[in-house]
């Protein structure tokens, strides 16, 4: 089986030192090589603060609380479920708002649109590590007084490029952003999250609100927080992968490319856009089948993958308006999301990690073709 993917672990003899060093020491969980990371983080990316959690999904709870939030929160229901799961968690309601067409990136248009006196903050989300807007976004964020905290799970190492011309590396906006270092990521951390911002009581608080909400001399306890410290083995792999981050994303292009130029023309099938301002981490390759006009649907040409040994993942789907757990709660979609239900409906990840050997590439694309052409 190809699998769909695949955490590539970097510079093992390296880890197992660090890590023999931490087991002696006795300091395994949240010392100084948590922080070594956080200041690697901080370094490369250009952020103030960057914050080591267990999970991305700890970290999306930790930054809502920590911010007090209140009423509703807009999101996409095109992402993965810890975006609102994250909200309900918090008391939040997630009100859904259509993603663009091209990117599948949220639509700050539908967002300004869906904004209230409820709305408390916006949550756009990077998608297959394509950023959403990030300029638009801030100017919503300042007409209308919200805060924008970014889900970019998907994002490490991808990048932005401001109006003035200069590339930014995500992390650098909103609030916060929030990324996960799981293992399906580009980074892989095995498991982990990183917060970053540049409020610095903010990213005080959450330091202390990861260790339950403890005061800095851990005689008393002054928010609500979560156990979500982190191992101290998985910010050393962390470090490691971040380390390789620049051809870590550069092989992952490549592989894309080979993918887009595979698969360009077939009836049918078209690609996630990247616009010329951003740069993707290249997290996911997506391919979307329009069921009206491709030789097979989507759900077809999954099976006809896995009979032939290769993983691949209907990506994002079910959105989250059509999941059960929303249902229950009472989360519905207020208004018609036409690209949301189009995408969730057409999307097909195709097998993709930076070590992915190019042959399997090649061989993904052939029995894709053969069922497609
Ligand atoms: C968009 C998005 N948000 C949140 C998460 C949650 O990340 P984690 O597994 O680190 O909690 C993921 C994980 O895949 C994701 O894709």
């Amino acid at each position: 089986m190809i699998p769909i993917v695949n955490p590539t672990l970097l510079e093992w003899q390296a880890v197992i030192a660090d890590f023999r060093q931490a087991w002696e020491s006795g300091q395994v969980t949240t010392g100084t090589f948590t922080r070594r990371f956080e200041a690697a983080a901080e370094e490369r990316l250009q952020v103030p603060h960057a914050v080591m959690v267990q999970s991305c999904t700890a970290g999306l709870m930790l930054v809502l609380r920590a911010l007090e939030l209140q009423g509703e929160i807009i999101m996409p229901a095109f992402t993965w479920t810890a975006t609102a799961q994250a909200a309900l968690w918090n008391g939040l309601t997630p009100v859904f708002a259509d993603i663009r067409p091209s990117t599948y990136t949220l639509d700050p248009e539908k967002v300004a649109a869906a904004v209230t006196p409820q709305t408390a903050a916006v949550m756009p989300v990077n998608v297959f590590g394509c950023p959403p807007d990030y300029e638009a976004f801030e100017a919503i964020g300042k007409q209308y007084g919200l805060p924008v905290i970014y889900d970019s799970a998907q994002g490490l190492g991808s990048q932005y490029r401001l109006t003035d011309g200069t590339w930014q590396f995500s992390g650098n906006f909103g609030t916060a952003e929030i990324f996960s270092m799981s293992p399906t990521k580009v980074i892989t951390a095995m498991e982990g999250g990183l917060i970053t911002t540049s409020d610095a009581t903010l990213a005080q608080k959450l330091r202390q609100m990861r260790d339950y909400g403890k005061t800095p001399d851990g005689e008393d306890i002054a928010w609500l927080g979560l156990s979500a410290r982190v191992p101290e083995i998985n910010a050393i792999v962390a470090y490691y992968n971040f380390g390789h981050m620049d051809e870590l994303v550069q092989r992952r292009q490549e592989l894309m490319q080979h993918y887009r130029q595979g698969l360009t023309g077939l009836r049918g099938v078209t690609f996630q856009d990247i616009p010329a301002d951003r740069r993707t981490s290249g997290n996911y390759f997506t391919l979307f089948l329009d069921a009206a006009q491709a030789r097979h649907s989507r759900d077809q040409v999954y099976e006809h993958l896995k009979d032939q040994g290769i993983q691949a993942k209907k990506y994002f789907y079910p959105a989250l308006h059509q999941q059960k757990v929303y249902q229950t709660f009472g989360v519905s979609a207020r208004t018609p999301l036409p690209v949301t239900e189009q995408a969730a409906a057409a999307g097909l990840a195709l097998p993709l990690y930076s070590h992915l050997e190019e042959k399997l590439i090649f061989k993904v694309l052939n029995i894709a073709k053969g069922f497609l052409l």
